[in-house]
């Protein structure tokens, strides 16, 4: 080596603030935050979710203000999720116009929507009584033809509602098409689908549970993929894209972002990250242990799921991040 050894030093650019300001290739910013938010029928005041502190299953009265505090601070999207007093085998409050999920968009939409997308969960787990994401069939296993049909209705109520964006996340076979087909045969051709597409069977989801009170007892292996697989996730985004979605999904985000890249660099529309539920409460716990720096460790997981292909990013620190980031 010669004298100067060593004369490639990368640590120049790292050397102040400023510097790695100039230098930093990935970005955030509160417009590609999308903040998922919880309803509950029949409450008058909002309720912790034990296992996600922090996180409220909102009145529709709360609901509203958080949409506006969202909208203050630059979100870019909301996504809702609705949990209905009752629920039965075939999830009916789903596809009641007047369920509490279609009264919540028609709330958000009218006090928010020029400023946020509004964006749905359409699903039929919040709304049956077993806990799957669709109908059942005669021995049990869930009917992916008979579910496609609720889908249909649901997406239609929810457009009707006003939302912008429907959100499938059931991940039965079809369901991109019938609801594109569904919603445009109803006069909803504005109303878009991000999709759900990479939806893996994930213990991550294990918080969520409890925000939706859902009643599920097994698990959801036989259509949510599993997670030893990657190629199966092209193939989810060929057959989506084919289908009609405007945008589409990776989820959870944290343990896979591997997916996130392939999925980033494969598709021909927009890829959002979801940070789920578990991701949030781990970090969550361990913050409040002093064990990690919150604040620190949530900028770090966004700019990595950001880094890693997601352009937008649904995560329960939404606001928090974005005024983090102002
Ligand atoms: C299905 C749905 C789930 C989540 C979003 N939509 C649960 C599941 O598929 O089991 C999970 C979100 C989270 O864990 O934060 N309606």
């Amino acid at each position: 080596m010669s004298a100067e050894f060593p004369y490639v030093r990368p640590r120049r650019l790292r050397s102040t603030p400023a510097m790695r300001r100039l230098v930093a290739e990935t970005r955030l910013h509160p417009a590609e935050l999308i903040l998922p938010a919880f309803v509950r029928e029949g409450i008058a005041e909002p309720r912790p979710i034990a296992s996600m502190p922090g996180i409220v299953q909102h009145t529709r009265d709360t609901l509203r203000k958080a949409a506006v505090e969202a909208a203050e601070a630059g979100l870019g999207g909301i996504m809702l999720f609705g949990v209905p007093e009752v629920q039965d085998a075939v999830g009916s409050e789903g596809t009641n116009p007047d369920g509490i999920l279609q009264k919540a968009i028609r709330d958000v939409v009218s006090e928010v929507g020029d400023a946020l997308v509004v964006m749905s969960d359409l699903c039929l787990d919040e709304y049956t009584d077993h806990g799957h994401c669709g109908v059942l069939a005669e021995d049990g296993s869930v009917d992916n033809d008979a579910t496609l049909e609720r889908y249909k209705e649901m997406a239609v109520v929810q457009a009707d509602a006003g939302v912008h964006l429907v959100g499938p996340s059931g991940m039965m076979d079809g369901q991109i098409g019938v609801i594109r087909r569904a919603l445009d045969e109803a006069g909803h051709q504005e109303t878009g689908i991000l999709a759900y597409t990479a939806k893996y069977a994930s213990a991550f989801y294990g918080p969520f549970r409890e925000a939706v009170g859902s009643s599920l007892k097994g698990d959801r292996k036989t259509y949510q993929q599993d997670p030893a697989n990657a190629r199966e996730s092209l193939r989810e985004l060929q057959q989506d894209v084919a289908e009609g979605a405007d945008l589409v999904m990776v989820k959870p985000a944290m343990a896979y972002l591997d997916i996130l890249r392939q999925i980033a660099d494969a598709s021909p529309v927009p890829v959002a990250a979801y940070q789920v539920s578990g991701e949030y409460s781990m970090i969550e716990a361990a913050a409040a242990n002093g064990w990690v720096d919150r604040e620190r460790i949530i900028l770090e997981t966004l700019t990595s799921i950001r880094r890693a292909g997601a352009e937008q990013i649904l995560t329960y620190w939404a606001v928090e991040a974005a005024r983090m980031l102002r």
